[in-house]
């Protein structure tokens, strides 16, 4: 990857002398879908596929980009014109972060040329951009000697998508690609971004990821309208008890209270989110306690309550889940991410991932028309200089 990366950024920019190559990983969520800009729990990992970037500091202010995942990529700007634009495409995500280091009055003396190459497979929910923003702030910190931590690259990262990229995304995806640890998940209380690390190297099992390859997905929009729901049926409940957010409230306490929230619709958003949120408490407690069975039916549960409940998953998502939880050595499967597409996660015994792969992958073929992809994955660490 590193060598043609480095032969791209040459043929691309001209030259290699003084050229840096870095990191960052892409993430699977868990457990713990929804609730990250709610206050509540996630548990997801970093994975051992990302994003790369090749780098040189410029003696001006131009901002050179160009990305080797695709054609006629390459897009130039400058360190005095920092305001997104569509012209500007995925060079927005690197963009951002520039702007946001720059908010916070870490200003680049000059610009960078900068070749991207990324292997988390396209449109996957597998969090593409959260490793590009996360690999943008790891190279200008390396680069520029900024002093930031993991978490405050996670932090400007999410910042930055949020208020240049106008996705209004949590903290989740930036946190695991910063943060994370070969064979660990993590386990991240989002209200106060206090965390542990839970060894995930199961015995005799193996972490599946599952592409529905959907191919038009709208996750943007509707995302951002899931969490305006969240934040109405907040701003109800508020009228009635003292939380900062739906992860303040245990189930119980959210039936006591329930019917503050006026509309159907928005009181099961929220239902899902303060129930999602125990869930994931006890799926870590029960991954502790080496209680894998009991940590797979919190995952199954998990998706119903996606499915039914804060409606994010769709008929791709759905019958992968419901395909694999007919099949006996899988332990769990969910979908994961923000939903509408992407990927499911299925824990799954050794000896019973051939019979997945085949029954999930007819099943999903004969229903909906087109392949779907399985990848063993491993769970790696944060970012790096490579
Ligand atoms: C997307 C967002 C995350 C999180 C998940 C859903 O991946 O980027 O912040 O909200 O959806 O759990």
């Amino acid at each position: 990857m590193k060598q043609k990366l480095l032969e791209g950024f040459e043929k691309e920019f001209g030259y290699s002398q003084g050229v840096r190559c870095f990191f960052a990983p892409g993430r699977v969520n868990l457990i713990g879908e929804h609730t990250d800009y709610n206050g509540g729990h996630v548990f997801p990992c970093a994975l051992t596929i990302g994003t790369y970037a090749a780098v040189k500091k410029r003696d001006d202010n131009l901002l050179r980009f160009v990305s080797l995942n695709f054609e006629n990529s390459r897009v130039d700007s400058s360190l005095d014109d920092l305001t997104p634009s569509e012209a500007a495409g995925w060079t927005n995500y690197p963009k951002g972060v520039v702007w946001a280091f720059e908010g916070r009055g870490m200003k680049l003396d000059h610009g960078f040329d900068m070749a991207v190459i990324g292997n988390i497979p396209a449109g996957s929910g597998l969090s593409s951009s959260a490793s590009l923003e996360v690999l943008t702030g790891y190279m200008l910190k390396s680069l520029y000697g900024f002093d930031v931590t993991n978490t405050d690259l996670a932090i400007i990262g999410q910042y930055s998508e949020n208020n240049y990229n106008g996705m209004n995304c949590g903290i989740m995806d930036q946190f695991a690609s910063a943060m994370g640890k070969e064979d660990n998940a993590i386990f991240l209380n989002t209200a106060d971004l206090s965390f542990e690390y839970a060894p995930i190297k199961l015995d005799g099992i193996k972490l599946v990821v599952t592409n529905t390859n959907k191919k038009h997905k709208l996750t943007d929009s509707q995302y951002n309208a899931r969490r305006s729901s969240c934040e109405a049926a907040l701003a109800e409940l508020q009228t009635v008890c003292d939380i900062k957010g739906l992860g303040d409230l245990t189930p119980e306490e959210f039936e006591k209270v329930k019917d503050a929230i006026k509309d159907d619709d928005r009181r099961r958003k929220a239902k899902h989110a303060v129930y999602e949120n125990a869930r994931t408490l006890e799926a870590v407690e029960a991954l502790k306690a080496g209680e894998l069975d009991r940590f797979g039916k919190l995952m199954n549960a998990s998706h119903v309550s996606l499915r039914d409940d804060y409606d994010v998953t769709g008929i791709e998502l759905d019958t992968l889940a419901e395909e694999a939880w007919k099949i006996d050595g899988v332990i769990g499967s969910r979908m994961t991410g923000g939903g509408f597409g992407g990927c499911t996660v299925s824990l799954v015994r050794d000896e019973a991932i051939d019979e997945f792969k085949e029954k999930v992958g007819a099943a999903y073929k004969e229903k909906i028309g087109y392949d779907c992809t399985f990848y063993i994955i491993s769970v790696g660490a944060g970012p790096r200089e490579v």
